[in-house]
């Protein structure tokens, strides 16, 4: 699986976006290290902020599985920059992805910007911090 591929299931998950309050659409994939792929999008409800971002509908599913083992993570919106990723979702995938681990962030014009999980949270609050 190379990384346009896992870009395709990205805008393809898009697709079933529930976006009818922002009708801004976005999607992930993440690849798992066995090779398995768990979708998101974006759903979005009438209390606004009970919305769940594409990429925590993605991770939450493959952990909902029993799946842990992260390789990768492509997310895609139609934006003028490869779409970043929110501070809350930041956040969560700093509880599972490793600093090293890649996200690939894109547009529908088929811009990517890799980054790793240290490069969008540097300096995170980890279970760690709660160690005296
Ligand atoms: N959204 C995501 O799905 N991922 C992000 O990282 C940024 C924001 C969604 C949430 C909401 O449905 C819409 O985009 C507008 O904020």
């Amino acid at each position: 699986m190379n990384k346009s591929e896992l870009i395709l299931f990205a805008q393809k998950a898009r697709e079933k976006a529930y976006t009818p309050y922002s009708e801004f659409k976005v999607g992930a994939a993440l690849l798992m290290t066995s090779g398995k792929i768990y979708e998101g999008c974006n759903i979005e409800n009438a209390a606004y902020p009970v919305t769940i971002c594409a990429e925590r509908v993605a991770i939450f599913k493959a952990i909902a599985a029993g799946e842990t083992d992260f390789d990768q993570l492509a997310v895609v919106a139609d934006t003028k920059r490869p779409v970043p990723p929110c501070g809350s979702c930041r956040q969560v995938m700093s509880e599972f992805f490793s600093p090293s681990f890649s996200i690939h962030t894109c547009n529908l014009e088929n811009e990517v910007k890799t980054v790793t999980m240290n490069d969008l949270l540097p300096y995170s609050f980890a279970a760690s911090d709660m160690d005296k």
